[in-house]
């Protein structure tokens, strides 16, 4: 199946909604709606595009790799409420609404991130070869490792920022494997797409700090400065070296898959062509 970009938004945006944890418990109205207001309106849903897309490139049907990519969102997506914590980066702005813990009560918030963080292992579980690899990345040594190092920089500043990183790079790592993994691919491929992914998170954490202070990111702007946590700069060398990453992970994927990785690079250009703007154009419509 060769989908075009909206129609696999449209079957993305169609998986998450199916696929959302939902309490049938009496009094559980306000968790169903935080956990909703998670996921919808989402983001620019680029973690499930890639991880659809990196799955066609290796020649898994992209309908098999659905499951997975709703769990790498519904992670990225839980991620966002548990980073904007008044415990973590104390945010008062994410997707151009309230964080999840301004719009409910924060124990409300933080159990819907549990919902969707737990929810995501359910369906990683549908593919068993996916599972170790995914707490490898979501673990200690990757995005949780990461975001550990740099909730303490502001006392213990980061000496390689490569390491904080991971709080982006790891979970990336695992949204372009997750879809090679739903299938057949084989070991070499997985390898290959894993490096990408871990090469593309790096390069967009780049691009984030760079944009940070911007009042058009639809986050609270300059919240690295608040925390005093170092970060990338020096823009222009910053984001040359992001670009050159995106530049040679896309010649990899074209010179191991060819035509089939059309739509990934295609993706990954349009992707990185808006973050390294101001205001970044959305995959997907609120
Ligand atoms: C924001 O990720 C958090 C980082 C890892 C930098 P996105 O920029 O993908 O957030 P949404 O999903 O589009 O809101
Ligand atoms: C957050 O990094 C990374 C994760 C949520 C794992 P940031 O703190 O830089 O993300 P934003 O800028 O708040 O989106
Ligand atoms: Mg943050
Ligand atoms: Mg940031």
């Amino acid at each position: 199946m060769s989908a075009k970009p909206d129609e696999l938004l449209q079957l993305i945006e169609s998986a998450l909604e199916a696929a959302l944890p939902i309490s049938t418990l009496p009094g559980n109205s306000d968790l169903n709606r935080a956990i909703h207001s998670a996921v919808f309106p989402g983001g620019k849903r680029l973690r499930p595009v890639f991880t659809l897309l990196a799955a066609q490139a290796a020649g898994v049907p992209v309908t098999s790799a659905l499951d997975a990519a709703c769990a790498v969102e519904f992670l990225h997506c839980s991620s966002l409420v548990f980073d904007d914590l008044p415990c973590m980066d104390d945010a008062g702005l994410r997707r151009n609404r309230l964080p999840l813990h301004l719009q409910f009560r924060e124990s409300t918030a933080l159990l819907a991130g549990l919902a969707l963080f737990n929810e995501a292992y359910r369906l990683f579980g549908r593919h068993p070869r996916l599972l170790a690899d995914a707490a490898d990345c979501v673990g200690v040594d990757g995005m949780i490792g990461g975001q550990a190092v740099d909730v303490q920089q502001e006392e213990n500043p980061c000496a390689d920022l490569a390491v904080r990183d991971r709080k982006t790079s790891a979970l990336m790592r695992l949204t372009f494997i997750a879809g090679p993994c739903s299938g057949e691919a084989s070991a070499e491929v997985v390898d290959l797409l894993s490096d990408c992914g871990e090469r593309l998170g790096f390069a967009y954490q780049i691009l984030d700090d760079l944009r940070d202070a911007s009042p058009e990111t639809g986050k609270t702007a300059s919240q690295d400065e608040r925390h005093h946590r170092p970060v990338h700069s020096g823009a222009e060398a910053c984001r040359q070296r992001a670009l050159d990453e995106v530049e040679a992970v896309c010649n990899i994927l074209r010179s191991k898959f060819g035509a089939s990785a059309g739509p990934l690079i295609a993706a990954v250009r349009m992707v990185f062509a808006g973050v390294s703007q101001t205001n970044p154009a959305r995959l997907v419509s609120a």
